[in-house]
């Protein structure tokens, strides 16, 4: 498909399906002019994720990599009355700021965000598990790490969703540590005893696991 094709397509998708409210646009904006990098879910994968989250039933989640909270109110935004978000955020830069934008979506009470390490602070959540869904959008050199949590810690029939799966096309000729990480995730994942999963051509490629035993 062509680029201008692929955009077109995106764009009738964000305008038919994914439209942003003012808190989403803010939060985007925000994301520039506090000049932290605009690396933010795209509307139509938001959208997806949204809808994965609702699909599965989903009441516990957990994020890595928070950045300015904007995907992470697309998914608090799809969980039932009764339903939690952990976001994991290295930068406390990047989580006082999104702690902010949860405030203002009126999502504080639904969202946690924790700032640290993602393999440090996962370590502390082992005790509350299992989980409903991981979404993984973080360092990806701790991609095939992130996905052995969640085969230990999500409960069956929960869900591992990571983006960037496709890694602008480095997983075909790795070279960089990150590229292994992403290379090494996707074959992880669909080597993986207790997950059933594919990669989701939406963006830069959205990987789904549903973990089976
Ligand atoms: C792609 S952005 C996340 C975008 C966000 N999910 C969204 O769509 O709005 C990646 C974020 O992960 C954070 N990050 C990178 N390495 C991390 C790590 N080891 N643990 C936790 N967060 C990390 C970065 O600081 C950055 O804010």
């Amino acid at each position: 498909m062509s680029h201008d094709l692929s955009g077109r397509l995106n764009r009738y998708v964000n305008d038919l399906f994914a439209r942003e409210d003012d808190v989403l646009r803010f939060v985007r904006q925000q994301t520039e002019a506090q000049g932290l990098p605009l690396i933010n879910l795209e509307p139509n994968e938001a959208r997806l994720l949204q809808l994965l989250v609702m699909l599965s039933g989903a009441e516990r989640v957990i994020e890595i990599g928070t950045l300015a909270g904007y995907s992470g109110i697309w998914i608090a935004r799809a969980l039932p009355p009764q339903g939690a978000l952990t976001t994991i955020e290295k930068s406390s830069v990047h989580a006082s700021l999104a702690r902010s934008h949860f405030e203002r979506a009126g999502l504080a009470d639904k969202v946690t965000v924790l700032q640290g390490q993602g393999l440090q602070v996962l370590q502390k959540l082992v005790a509350d598990a299992p989980y409903d869904l991981m979404f993984i959008d973080a360092d990806k050199v701790s991609y095939p790490n992130y996905l052995e949590w969640a085969a230990k810690n999500l409960r069956v029939g929960g869900a591992v969703v990571a983006d960037n799966a496709f890694w602008q096309g480095n997983i075909f000729n790795p070279s960089t540590a990150d590229d292994h990480g992403m290379a090494d995730f996707n074959q992880a994942l669909a080597e993986h005893p207790q997950f059933e999963s594919t990669i989701i051509a939406v963006g830069d490629g959205i990987a789904l696991g549903v973990k089976t035993s």
